[in-house]
């Protein structure tokens, strides 16, 4: 039976010049709605329990399994107003399948797609006020389902929940769109060949910490990771996918190799590239060809997306004793491209895709 995630009769809010003032100025993921969706599955019974409730700390044994185990999965995706005041959401079923094959990989019940884009849809609705205006900004909504059995035997849980919660941001990095510096990782990995790289879950960010904080001591925003086995081929950064657009206009991205998160911010930049003319390329792609091609300028440009991130310009790869440093003069593409993207999902030009659902 579908979930129908009824919301609460009487809902409460804070005071709305206390939503305003957090509007204003969100940050990422520093404020939250006054509310949350909710599900339950059951072993025996499957999913039911489906609400809307005020946000609140989730009670769990301290046996329960996603504290031992890490049986989790999230998702990423944004709710956008529009100049006239309407709020869109962006390709949600790309996310649903997504979490849905993610569930897979981490032994958890696949939600049914259509009961994770009501979930998304009532939560939007109900939390309408909290999707703030500003340039940029939107409500960012994070679904995400745990093991909550208690029980320390090593084995898929049979107890779970689902829940999505809501923060309105603006950039995810605080110098905004301006280019960042990344760090490249030799010595640590992401995740292996027959791992859990192209799911989204909890452990592939958990190991990338570690290299991430070795980034910020370099002075980098975020840490590119390289292929475990070969140390060669470029697979993404700590929480984005990665891009580099060449001087034959070639927009190139690691091809989905199952090390790699199927992000729908690339691919949605695959899918409008032609538009701007430029030729969408997925395939490996090694780091010497990056740094040989930064050096004698057929690597025009980099950049780094997510929905989190949307696309964020690299301005140099570093490693042990090497910056290569991308000419900015040359790197004319990655805005405009940037543009073309949030302008379809802010409504400011046409979905030809049919990827923007109004709320
Ligand atoms: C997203 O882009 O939505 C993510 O989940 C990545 C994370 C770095 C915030």
């Amino acid at each position: 039976m579908a979930l129908l995630f009824d919301p609460p009769q009487n809902p409460t809010y804070l005071a709305d010049d206390v939503i305003a003032g957090v509007c204003a100025d969100p940050g990422f993921g520093k404020y939250f709605t006054d509310h949350m969706a909710v599900a339950n599955w059951t072993a025996e019974d499957g999913w039911e329990n489906d609400r809307i409730v005020d946000y609140s700390p989730l009670t769990l044994d301290p046996a329960g399994a996603v504290y031992h185990y890490a049986q989790e999965i999230f998702e990423g995706l944004k709710a956008y107003r529009r100049a006239d005041g309407s709020v869109w959401l962006f390709r949600p079923e790309a996310n649903a399948a997504r979490f849905r094959n993610s569930a897979v990989r981490l032994a958890l019940p696949e939600l049914p797609e259509s009961d994770f884009v009501t979930s998304v849809r009532q939560l939007v609705a109900l939390e309408e006020r909290w999707v703030p205006s500003g340039e940029e900004q939107s409500l960012y909504l994070r679904p995400f389902m745990l093991a909550s059995e208690s029980f320390l035997g090593v084995r898929p849980s049979k107890r779970v929940l689902y829940s999505v919660i809501a923060s309105p941001v603006g950039s995810y990095f605080s110098g905004g769109v301006a280019p960042v510096d990344i760090w490249v990782s030799k010595e640590y990995s992401r995740v292996a060949t027959g791992g859990t790289g192209s799911a989204k879950c909890g452990g592939n960010y958990a190991s990338s910490l570690l290299p991430q904080e070795l980034a910020y001591a370099q002075g980098c925003s975020q840490v590119l990771f390289v292929d475990a086995a070969e140390r060669r081929w470029i697979e993404e950064l700590g929480g984005m996918n990665f891009f580099m657009i060449t001087s034959d206009d070639q927009l190139v991205t690691p091809e989905l190799n199952g090390n790699i998160l199927p992000g729908v911010t690339r691919d949605s930049l695959l899918k409008v590239a032609p538009q701007l003319g430029l030729t969408p390329v997925e395939r490996r792609v090694s780091l010497e060809e990056v740094v040989t091609g930064i050096g004698d300028g057929t690597v025009r440009e980099l950049f780094a997306c997510g929905t989190a991130a949307v696309i964020t310009p690299i301005r140099s790869l570093k490693d042990d004793g090497h910056e290569y440093v991308i000419d900015v003069d040359r790197a004319t593409r990655t805005l405009p491209l940037r543009n073309l993207l949030l302008d379809i999902q802010y409504g400011r030009v046409d979905d030809p895709f049919g990827w923007t659902q109004k709320v």
